[in-house]
């Protein structure tokens, strides 16, 4: 049997939400000669490799930027290809049942195909109890958008009388983010040398560390993810604080 990895850091030093932009699978395709969905097939075969990874050192908390709102401004045929790999990969995503990992959607699910909402549904639901690790899919999702959602569910209290404007928390606009039940961000990766957020989780990093590399997201292997927990570990977190 494989030897489960370890963390590379103390264990009380992991960061407890690790947020991945999984970006390059274009560009890895390309080198190769391969059409672009080549990659994200790649891609999505490491995002199934971090996440055990992930998984078995004791991370809690793991979200990946699988699809922007934006994104739907792609060619038809490569929409189409990432698409049917989420089908596939939330199929397959039950193969996670034995590590008690718990998947949520980040993300509007209106967008979706009648039969990859249900997937999310029914992925959601049969995994709701799991507790080693819970990973966020973040697929038709845009920060702005979801704030912007957030707001709209809370003007929606004021308006019937439940909530008083001067009642609104952080906390209660938190509860009304994808990630209710996540803990804010830790640490932000971003893989392929670009150095922006994309409209990624900007609330729920408000303090996170960012980490960019300018590996491609189907190279960024166990190895590389352990590089940028040391890097991680490194930093003096402050929060605003001395
Ligand atoms: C960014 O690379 C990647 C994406 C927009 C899609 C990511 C999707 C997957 C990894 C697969 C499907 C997801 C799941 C949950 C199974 P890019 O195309 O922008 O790369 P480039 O910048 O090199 O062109």
């Amino acid at each position: 049997m494989a030897k489960k990895p370890i963390s590379p850091i103390p264990v009380e030093q992991l960061p407890r939400h690790v947020a991945i932009i999984m970006d390059g699978n274009g560009r890895w395709a390309k080198k190769r000669a391969l059409p672009r969905t080549a990659g994200h097939f790649e891609g999505a075969n490491n995002f199934r490799k971090i996440i055990r990874h992930t998984r078995d050192i004791g991370i809690p908390y793991i979200s990946f930027y699988a699809f922007s709102t934006e994104n739907w401004k792609r060619p038809d045929d490569e929409v189409h290809a990432i698409m049917d790999l989420m089908r596939k990969y939330l199929v397959e995503a039950y193969e996670f049942f034995d590590l008690n990992v718990r998947f949520v959607l980040l993300g509007d699910r209106n967008g979706f195909d009648a039969d990859l909402q249900e997937k999310y549904d029914n992925l959601e639901r049969d995994t709701h109890d799991f507790h080693a690790m819970t990973t966020g899919i973040a697929a038709n999702y845009g920060s702005r958008y979801e704030i912007t959602a957030a707001v709209k569910e809370i003007a929606a209290l004021v308006k019937e009388g439940l909530l008083q404007p001067e009642d609104i928390t952080e906390e209660i606009i938190s509860q009304h983010l994808y990630t209710k039940e996540m803990p804010d961000v830790d640490l932000v990766i971003r893989t392929s040398g670009e150095y922006r957020i994309s409209n990624f989780l900007l609330w729920q990093s408000a303090y996170a560390e960012f980490y960019f590399t300018d590996t491609l997201w189907p190279d960024f292997s166990p190895k590389e993810f352990d590089k940028a927990l040391v890097d991680y570990a490194s930093r003096n977190r402050r929060f605003g604080g001395v």
